[in-house]
């Protein structure tokens, strides 16, 4: 990334990864949330893969579970990539905001430059770079990206005037105020880091209205798609919107073989029978196999599962390894977690089945299974 005077920034970067995931369960009881494939790749990575792109050098991940498996598997991708990755451990769970003091020393530097801060579960182009620019522009303390939603009480709300400035942020109000909902991204002035203590805080009660009443916090809006992705629902839509952007980035990327209805992503190690129709809206992942005549639509498939032949799948996650059986008819956001098996003929009507279970009846409503 470049300064105003044309020299080269060490950009820096937080990823907020705490918290059990408890929503995207039973996928989280196998694997971290940030870990969890989405599009074939874990979540933590789409969103490093644009820092770097954006000209991030150093990612902090603020951790407070599970973190030795993250470790090992993101150590590799980000050398890889080129970035530092630096683990910042939370001995108690600090919220949104007290992970930012707990990673001060790293955060702040000389340079004053300012730092990108990221919620783990979010997907979108990201905007790192029209981000950087925009916050220079305006030269206050914060920005935050703000897109718009159907729904806004399950986010924090946003409301500014049209220079960017905004009035008002309310975390999860009761009653409508604005459909412009914070995004979950944001670039800050290292001075931010003056407004925390290392204590469970939230940015977004503790910290972001006081930033408003000041003056000193912006909004961007953001363009094309962005969700959520923390729920199997959510998960499911995002991919969708995901696949479509790809479609115009990356055409090449998505599947053409026979079969095939709208778009598609699969790995070039899964197998697909014959006279089978997948799409719109599904990924397959490595190792899978689909055997013939399997109809599927709306879903993700994670590697090593099995689909037996004649099955028919619609708005399904189908955990790693796990086999469904032949002739089996699953929908309505049906989730199963890793290693499960669904025997022939069954009727799965939504739900959750929790990992190494084997299903020998029909779930005729939606239920967790154990
Ligand atoms: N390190 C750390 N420690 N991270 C945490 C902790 C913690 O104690 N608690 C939560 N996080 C992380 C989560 O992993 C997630 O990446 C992010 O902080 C936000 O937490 P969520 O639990 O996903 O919050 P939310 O989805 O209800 O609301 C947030 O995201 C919305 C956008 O998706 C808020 O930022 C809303 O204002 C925003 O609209
Ligand atoms: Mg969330």
């Amino acid at each position: 990334m470049c300064g105003k005077d044309g020299k080269l920034v060490e950009m820096k970067a937080l990823i907020l990864v705490g918290g059990y995931g408890t929503r995207l369960r039973p996928l989280t009881l196998s694997r971290p949330k940030p870990l969890v494939e989405f599009a074939n790749k874990p979540m933590l990575l789409h969103q490093m893969e644009a820092l770097v792109e954006a000209g991030v050098t150093q990612v902090v991940l603020a951790v407070s579970y599970h973190a030795e498996e993250m470790e090992r598997e993101l150590k590799e991708q980000a050398s890889r990539l080129g970035a530092r990755l630096v683990f910042s451990h939370e001995t108690e769970p600090l919220g949104t905001a007290g992970p930012l003091a707990l990673a001060r020393d790293i955060l702040s530097s000389e340079t004053n430059e300012p730092f990108f801060v990221l919620n783990s579960d979010i997907i979108c182009d990201f905007p790192f770079k029209e981000l950087y620019s925009f916050h220079k522009s305006h030269g206050k303390e914060g920005t935050i990206v703000v897109t718009r939603v159907e729904e806004p009480s399950k986010y924090g709300v946003v409301v500014y005037q049209s220079d960017g400035c905004i009035q008002n942020f309310i975390e999860k109000p009761q009653e409508f105020v604005s459909n412009k909902i914070n995004a979950g991204m944001y670039i800050l002035n290292p001075s931010v880091l003056k407004r925390i203590q290392v204590r469970p805080t939230s940015i977004e009660k503790e910290v972001f209205p006081y930033m408003a009443q000041e003056g000193q916090l912006y909004a961007m809006e953001l363009q094309g798609f962005w969700m959520d992705v923390g729920q199997p629902k959510d998960f499911l839509t995002g991919m969708s919107f995901y696949l479509t952007s790809l479609r115009h980035k990356l055409p090449s990327e998505l599947y053409a073989g026979p079969g095939t209805v709208g778009n598609v992503l699969v790995d070039t190690t899964a197998r697909i029978g014959s006279d089978c129709r997948i799409g719109p809206n599904v990924t397959i992942g490595p190792g899978v196999v689909i055997e013939d005549g399997v109809c599927i639509k709306r879903s993700t498939i994670l590697s090593g599962a099995v689909v037996r032949s004649h099955a028919w799948l619609d708005q399904c996650i189908i955990g790693w390894r796990s086999v469904v059986g032949r002739w089996v008819r699953m929908e309505n956001t049906t989730v199963l977690g890793e290693d499960v098996i669904v025997k022939d003929e069954l009727y799965i009507n939504g739900g959750q089945v929790l990992p190494h279970k084997s299903i020998a009846t029909s779930v005729p409503d939606p239920q967790i299974i154990m």
